[in-house]
């Protein structure tokens, strides 16, 4: 697959990204601790441009009403809605729009199930791979 150049490792400092058009596609790369990932710049929900996402960690919890902040720096949520994905796979945790408020029958003693949305939302955002050379990004398009 051919490799496109990005720019200098020094133009993407750390939390950063820089947008490229290549190949006609408008790609984000983001430095994610020293290590560059790259997203095509456009939101899987309605379009928007992730490189305008603010980065965050993810919350994890066990128990209710406790909660601890995992990976920080490594998920991008979208400036628009809000849907978060992993900047490593381009993957969303969460699916909001299948989630649903718990429903409940008067006329039955059993809670109506809830669905199980948290954890693979199915959505993810376009990814490339990228090589980092002598100082210099690429990215493979
Ligand atoms: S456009 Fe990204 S969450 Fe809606």
């Amino acid at each position: 697959m051919p490799k496109e150049r990005v720019g200098l490792v020094s133009e993407i400092p750390p939390g950063s990204n820089k947008v490229v058009t290549l190949r006609g596609r408008e790609i984000a790369v983001f430095n994610v601790g020293g290590d560059f990932y790259a997203l095509l710049n456009r939101c899987p929900h309605e379009g928007a441009k992730l490189s305008r996402g603010i980065i965050v960690g993810l919350p994890e919890s066990e128990v209710p009403g406790c909660y601890r902040l995992s990976r920080p720096g490594e998920i991008l949520r979208c400036p628009w809605h809000g849907w978060e994905f992993d900047l490593r796979t381009g993957k969303s945790h969460c699916d909001p729009q299948g989630l649903f408020t718990r429903q409940y029958k008067t006329s039955i003693e059993r809670e109506a199930p809830s669905p199980d949305t948290c954890g693979d939302g199915g959505l993810t955002a376009e990814t490339f791979s990228v090589i980092v050379e002598e100082a210099v990004v690429f990215v493979e398009v």
